[in-house]
């Protein structure tokens, strides 16, 4: 007796019936919609945490030019109205001038860490180092380390030396061990020491990427 094959039902007619094109096809637009959901909402996150709290800076006083000894990195933290209470600060004092360098990781905001062995900066998050300066010579970060603007003035408040440029840092040669350290606003700076406006973790400041960023 001759084999008689099921019926095979056509469903190509009935509006409820999803074919497996398109099936595949959903699942690969949700798929590349969660990824790209996933890529962007960290990064517009931070873009908009550092819109949404515009924030506000003094001069802090941070010690006498004697705390900062000639020839070292000096670790501190920088004290004030939030929100600086949270942050520390490398005060550079090397080459007869002061830099002040924010221990915040220029990728995602880690703290960095200052070895005075090989007076360099490193991240323990994703294996950012960067030099004695702060510019980026391993991993990740897109920047260098941000600074702090600093200056020095007499016990009485008047200036004694600014930083008139940025990649110099403020001479001490003429101030007294008894002079006062102040720190203000914080700033970016590219690989030549220019100065930018400050960025957020992960934004550039030169390049291609610095003008799309965060899309
Ligand atoms: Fe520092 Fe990622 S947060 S390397």
């Amino acid at each position: 007796m001759a084999h008689v094959p099921e019926a095979v039902h056509d469903h190509s007619d009935d509006p409820g019936f999803v074919t497996r094109t398109k099936f595949l096809t959903g699942v690969a637009l949700v798929t590349g919609g969660v990824m790209t959901a996933a890529i962007l909402v960290p990064v517009i996150g931070f873009a908009a945490a550092d819109t949404l709290k515009p924030e506000e800076w003094r001069w802090v006083d941070v010690g006498a030019l004697s705390d900062f000894p000639d020839g070292q990195v000096t670790s501190i933290a920088v004290s004030g109205p939030a929100p600086e209470s949270d942050r520390r600060a490398f005060i550079r004092n090397k080459e007869g001038a002061l830099l002040a360098i924010w221990n915040r990781c220029a990728h995602l905001g880690c703290p960095v860490a200052y070895s005075a062995g090989g007076d360099v900066y490193s991240c323990p998050c994703h294996g950012g180092a960067y030099d004695s300066l702060g510019r980026v010579t391993a991993g990740p970060p897109p920047r260098p380390l941000d600074r702090f603007d600093i200056k020095i003035t007499t016990a009485e408040g008047k200036d004694v030396a600014r930083q008139e440029d940025v990649a110099k840092g403020v001479p001490t040669a003429g101030a007294k061990p008894t002079d006062r350290v102040l720190l203000g606003r914080p700033f970016s700076i590219d690989e030549d020491q220019q100065p930018y406006e400050l960025k957020g973790p992960g934004e550039p400041v030169t390049g291609v990427l610095a003008n799309l960023y965060p899309f």
